[in-house]
């Protein structure tokens, strides 16, 4: 019986894990993931701003050596606002 409710309560860990990954897969989750997550993609997650926000945020980040050019950089914005806004 122990062992059966262990399970389930892993598993109800375990989706409620997905849900607090927003945007998996999405081309923008990619760029964040592999150009910003080598610093903190953590950091990113607990942020929350506007698109010009945003904007700004990611040129500065640019300048910390993120490589992107304009097509990713849009990307990445438009991925930024749609998840972590106010
Ligand atoms: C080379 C390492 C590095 C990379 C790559 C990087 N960052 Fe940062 N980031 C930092 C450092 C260091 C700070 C803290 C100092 C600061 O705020 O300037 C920071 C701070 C931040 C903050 C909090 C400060 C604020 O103004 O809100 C956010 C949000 C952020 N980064 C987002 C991003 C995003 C989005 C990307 C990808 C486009 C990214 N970072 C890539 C190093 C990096």
């Amino acid at each position: 019986m122990f062992k059966v409710v262990l399970v389930m309560t892993v598993s109800v860990l375990a989706m409620s894990g997905c849900k607090a990954k927003p945007g998996i897969g999405e081309p923008g989750y990619n760029l964040v993931n592999s150009k910003c997550g080598t610093c903190h993609f953590a950091g990113v997650k607990k942020a929350h701003a506007t698109k010009e926000e945003w904007d700004k945020t990611v040129t500065r980040m640019m300048g910390k050596g993120v490589t992107l050019n304009d097509t990713e950089k849009a990307t990445v914005i438009d991925f930024l606002v749609k998840y972590y806004h106010p």
